[in-house]
């Protein structure tokens, strides 16, 4: 088969000087009061995220980050997350700036549970308040162990910290939003008891990526692909999260999480999503969410014959030999839980009735990838069987459009072309490339820049709503429900460093089709 040629796309620097620069939004000043920030999250992601958001003069002029933990951690907190922000946020030692930004952290000790340290912080905060002039605007955003989610909630509303006569209030509740229907259920009910949807920040990270929102963008403010974005040109959808690592010391976490729940029923579900939606009359957050909802709720539900389940054993990832996931840290060595799940669902709805989206997500797996493919039906193609000389028409390939969320994002289109100084029609893949580094320079957000800044102006277009999370849920849980009645007994099932397990490949391989394994940017 022919090699593929990458033909790259470029950006005028002057088309992009004339694109208007939208106003600034800067959020009032606030406390952002951060549970469980003695967490590798809040080193790694927020605190990174919250100084590339100053350096960028996006935040308030007056503001205060408070962390919240069990240990004693005194002053030592600021300098922690000043490593952090250097090693992570690459932030440089001796910048000024970063002098002045660590000066905006403070740390209180506080036992989940403790009505009593609720009232000592809301005194604390008080004081914080008044000393900064903030005006009583707080967001509280939870990113501890799922388990003390609701002590939090109720203590803070116990204490009357979820109202502001002056300011503003909202809550940030990270990822995961219950573990089944019936928790999420019983958690939405929980937190709208103390908190109104309005103040609620479902977080999914995967929301505040710059690729993920140019979904709507291309698809939307283009007018070549919305006539062919169905399923009278589109033959399938593939989605892939594929990744390198593996649990990262994350194993009490992971065991009781696994592929499914951990990625599957958030992030790939926001990618479904978006790639299906139907145009939404705006991009306020009602209208959005309505439209993802319909999505969601199209789904009919998944046979366990169309799901695959996988564990890692040993294996090489990007030449480093690795463990198997049973023998990495604080996992059970007899672990039934999956590390790749895999799966074949339909939307039962006008524009995708008959087109099969395949999801799958795994651990250890032999790149790290995260990318949308989608899959156009070919035309006849019975003329280059005809043509002598020519090669088979069968080894022609159909059009791709490939989104890629990361590493490297961009948008690529897979055509065919004719293979040059040949009398005959051969026909050669090609791709036309759009990599947004190159065409825009490296962006330095992870995601939380966006996500926390949103969440301090209180716009909810980016995070989950109630009835989201409850119908993703429904539509997982009767799957988890099979899988656990039925312990695997061929974990593990690929090896690190693979493309995940075989069976996996039946999946397509019965409907006559395989997975793109060809992920990532082509040279
Ligand atoms: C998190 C999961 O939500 O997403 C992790 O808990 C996973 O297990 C991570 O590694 C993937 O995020 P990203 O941005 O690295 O693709």
């Amino acid at each position: 088969m022919a090699t593929m040629t990458t033909i790259p796309i470029r950006v005028n620097p002057e088309d992009l000087s004339q694109v208007p620069k939208g106003k600034e939004r800067i959020p009032e000043p606030g406390i952002l009061v951060i549970f469980g920030a003695s967490g590798d999250l809040t080193k790694r992601k927020l605190l990174p995220a919250l100084y590339h958001l100053r350096q960028n003069n996006l935040l308030p002029r007056e503001f205060a980050i408070v962390g919240v933990a069990r240990r004693p951690l005194g002053d030592q907190f600021a300098e922690d997350m000043r490593e952090g922000i250097i090693e992570f946020g690459g932030a440089d030692l001796h910048d000024s700036k970063l002098d002045e930004f660590v000066s905006h952290i403070g740390y209180f000790p506080l036992h989940f549970d403790d009505p009593g340290h609720y009232a000592d912080l809301k005194t604390e905060l008080d004081r914080i308040d008044k000393e900064r002039n903030i005006g009583g605007n707080r967001l509280f955003y939870l990113a501890t162990a799922p388990e003390f989610f609701t002590d939090i909630i109720e203590n803070l509303g116990a204490q009357e910290m979820a109202h502001s006569e002056k300011g503003q209030v909202a809550v940030v509740i990270e990822k995961p939003f219950g573990h089944d229907l019936e928790s999420a259920r019983e958690l939405n009910h929980r937190v709208n008891a103390v908190f109104s949807e309005r103040q609620v920040f479902r977080i999914d990270h995967y929301l505040g990526k710059e690729t993920v929102q140019n979904l709507l963008v291309f698809r939307f403010a283009n007018g070549i692909f919305e006539p062919v974005w169905n399923r009278n040109y589109i033959s399938h959808v593939q989605i892939t999260v594929a990744e390198t690592l593996g649990v990262e010391g994350r194993g009490p976490f992971y065991e009781k999480a696994g592929a499914l729940r951990d990625v599957v029923q958030n992030h790939m579900m926001e990618l479904l999503a978006l790639v299906a939606l139907e145009p939404p009359s705006s991009f306020e957050a009602e209208s959005v969410r309505r439209e993802k909802l319909k999505v969601w709720q199209a789904i009919p539900p998944i046979p366990i014959l169309n799901t695959v389940r996988g564990q890692y054993g040993p294996g090489i990832v990007v030449g480093q030999h690795v463990i198997g996931y049973r023998d990495e840290e604080r996992v059970d060595p007899d672990s039934g839980t999956e590390t790749y799940a895999a799966l074949r669902l339909e939307i039962e709805n006008w524009r995708w009735a008959g087109v099969p989206f395949y999801l799958r997500a795994g651990k250890r797996m032999k790149k790290r990838a995260t990318e949308i493919g989608i899959l156009f039906k070919q035309p006849p193609l019975l003329i280059f069987n005809r043509m002598q000389g020519s090669g088979p028409c069968s080894e022609i390939q159909p059009n791709l459009l490939t989104i890629r969320i990361q590493p490297d994002e961009g948008i690529a289109l897979r055509f065919g072309a004719k293979v040059p100084t040949t009398p005959e029609m051969n026909v050669c893949p090609v791709n036309m490339d759009f990599d947004y580094e190159s065409a825009f320079g490296k962006s330095s957000a992870n995601g939380y820049e966006r996500l926390l800044l949103d969440a301090m102006l209180g716009d909810q277009t980016l995070f989950s709503h109630r009835d989201g999370v409850e119908t993703t849920w429904s539509l997982y849980t009767p799957v988890l429900q099979a899988w656990a009645a039925k312990k695997p007994q061929v974990f593990p099932n690929y090896f690190a460093g693979s493309w995940g397990p075989e069976c996996a490949d039946h999946l397509l391989e019965r409907e006559g089709r395989v997975w793109r394994n060809d992920l990532g940017r082509k040279a």
